[in-house]
C-alpha cells in the first residue's frame, strides 16, 4: 500500500516543475518597455486603417455598380425606344393624301427635288422610309399608280437603293444586298450613284442630283 502514495508525490512534483518553468515565462515578458507598446499601437492602428479603407473601399465599389447598372439599364431603355420608332407597329390605314399599294402606304412627293440624302432624311421624319421594291410586278403597279397621280408629267423618283463601299455592290436601305435576279438597274453600278424609278425601270443616278421621291410605310395586312 504504500507504492501508489509514492506516484503521487512523483506526479504533484512534476506538475509543480511545469508551472515553475511556464512561469518563468509569463505572456507579458513578451512586450517590455515602451518601444514594444508603441509597435503593438501601431499595429492596431494599421488594423483599423485597413478596415476602415475596406469599408471605404466597398462602399466605393457598391456606388460604382449601381451607378453602372442604372447607366446600363438607361442604355437599354434608349435602344429599346429606338427599336421602338423603327419598328413601329404597321399602320391600320394610310395617312391622307398618303396611297395604298399592296401592303405598304406610299408618299409620292413631286412638288419640290431632292438629292437622295436629302430625300431619305424627308422619309425618317415623316416617320417613314424610302421606297423598297419586291419584285417587277411591284414596280409595274407603282408606275401605274405615279402616272394616275401625275399625268404626262413624268419625273424620276428617289426609292432606298444605293451604291455602297467598302462592299461595293447596291444594297437596299434595310440593309439587303439588291438581287439582280429580280430586278433590274439601267446604268453603271459606281461610287456615289443611287437609284430612281422611272417609266417602269430602275436607273442608276448620281446621289446629288436633285429628283422627287417616294416614301413607304408599312401597311397591317387584312387578314
Ligand atoms: C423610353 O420610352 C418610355 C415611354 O415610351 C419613357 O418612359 C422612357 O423615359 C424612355 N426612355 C428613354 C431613355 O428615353
Ligand atoms: C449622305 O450622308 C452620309 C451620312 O449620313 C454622308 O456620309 C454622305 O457623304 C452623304 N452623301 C452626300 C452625297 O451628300
Ligand atoms: C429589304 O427590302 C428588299 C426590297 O423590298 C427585300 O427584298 C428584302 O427582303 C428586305 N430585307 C429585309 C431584311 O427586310
Amino acid at each position: 500500500m504504500d507504492t501508489p502514495v509514492i506516484y503521487a508525490d512523483l506526479n504533484l512534483s512534476r506538475t509543480s516543475r511545469l508551472e515553475n518553468s511556464s512561469r518563468s515565462f509569463p505572456p507579458q515578458d513578451i512586450c517590455q518597455g515602451p518601444s514594444c507598446h508603441q509597435l503593438a499601437l501601431k499595429l492596431g492602428c494599421a488594423v483599423i486603417l485597413l478596415l476602415v479603407l475596406s469599408v471605404i473601399g466597398l462602399s466605393v465599389s457598391v456606388v460604382v455598380l449601381i451607378q453602372k447598372s442604372s447607366i446600363e439599364k438607361c442604355i437599354v431603355d434608349i435602344q429599346e425606344n429606338r427599336t421602338e420608332t423603327t419598328e413601329r407597329s404597321p399602320l391600320v390605314e394610310c395617312p391622307p393624301d398618303w396611297h395604298s399599294l399592296h401592303n405598304k402606304c406610299l408618299g409620292v412627293f413631286h412638288s419640290t427635288s431632292k438629292s437622295w440624302n436629302d430625300s431619305r432624311s424627308d422619309c425618317s421624319e415623316k416617320e417613314s422610309s424610302l421606297l423598297l421594291i419586291q419584285d417587277q410586278e411591284e414596280l409595274v403597279s407603282l408606275w401605274g399608280l405615279i402616272q394616275g397621280l401625275q399625268k404626262n408629267d413624268i419625273h424620276l423618283f428617289w426609292i432606298g437603293l444605293h451604291y455602297t463601299l467598302p462592299e461595293e455592290n447596291w444594297k437596299w436601305i434595310n440593309g439587303s444586298v439588291f438581287n439582280s435576279d429580280i430586278l433590274k438597274i439601267t446604268g453603271t453600278p459606281e461610287e456615289n450613284k443611287c437609284v430612281v424609278i422611272s417609266k417602269q425601270k430602275m436607273v442608276s443616278e448620281t446621289c446629288d442630283g436633285e429628283n422627287k421621291w417616294i416614301c413607304q410605310k408599312e401597311l397591317k395586312p387584312v387578314k
